[in-house]
């Protein structure tokens, strides 16, 4: 599994329900990534989408508790166990986690592979990823060059897990858990 998100100089990632930042070369980096891929969002991502409607061309996969939620052009999954038997259709390298805080702490453990853009800024916010270089988990695979729009400086990064083979191990379980487990 992979999973892609924008975080500042101290990893925070959203305010008030909304993204910190809009840089066009991360959309479009977002949307190379993901088209043609399953996307698994939270309920509050979903919300915070133009119109709140899923995203065009990907197989949009929304966690949330609520049974009666129904999202056209999306599939609701209401617990990880319950994700975790709908992926095991698709391969591992297809699927993206795309946030946000709550889903990127749950799913985290299942990924091998993470696209950081690392804005340098730090802004106000009230929901955050958890520190990549400060867990012995996640090693640097690749760093592009740094960029700039209108004032804020970015670059992105690739962190690969350094034990992608226990990842796959935790995935195949998971998927074998009952709902209630994970
Ligand atoms: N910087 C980035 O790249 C990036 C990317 C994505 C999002 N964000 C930001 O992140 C913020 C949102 O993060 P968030 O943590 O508040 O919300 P979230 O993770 O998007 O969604 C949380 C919701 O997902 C559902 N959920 C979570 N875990 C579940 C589980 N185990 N089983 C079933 N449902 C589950 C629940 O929905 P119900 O309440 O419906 O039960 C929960 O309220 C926003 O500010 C957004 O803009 C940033």
């Amino acid at each position: 599994m992979n999973l892609i998100v924008a975080v500042d100089r101290k990893w925070a990632i959203g305010r008030d329900g909304q993204l910190l930042f809009t840089i066009p070369d991360d959309m479009r980096f977002f949307k190379k990534m993901t088209t043609g891929k399953v996307v698994v969002m939270g309920h509050a991502t979903l919300r915070s989408l133009p119109k709140g409607k899923p995203l065009k061309d990907r197989t949009n996969i929304v966690l949330s508790r609520n049974r009666e939620l129904v999202i056209e052009g999306a599939l609701v999954c209401h617990s990880a166990g319950e994700l975790f038997s709908v992926l095991e259709s698709y391969a591992d390298d297809e699927v993206w986690v795309i946030g946000g805080e709550t889903v990127y702490r749950l799913l985290l453990p299942y990924c091998t592979d993470a696209y950081i853009t690392k804005v340098d800024a730090v802004a106000a916010a009230d929901t955050f990823f958890p520190n990549l270089d400060e867990s012995g988990d996640w090693q640097i695979a690749d760093c592009s060059e740094t960029f700039h729009h209108e004032g804020f400086s970015y670059a992105f990064v690739h962190y690969r897990c350094r034990e992608p083979l226990k990842v796959l191990q935790r995935l195949r379980d998971g998927a074998k858990a009952p709902d209630n487990k994970i």
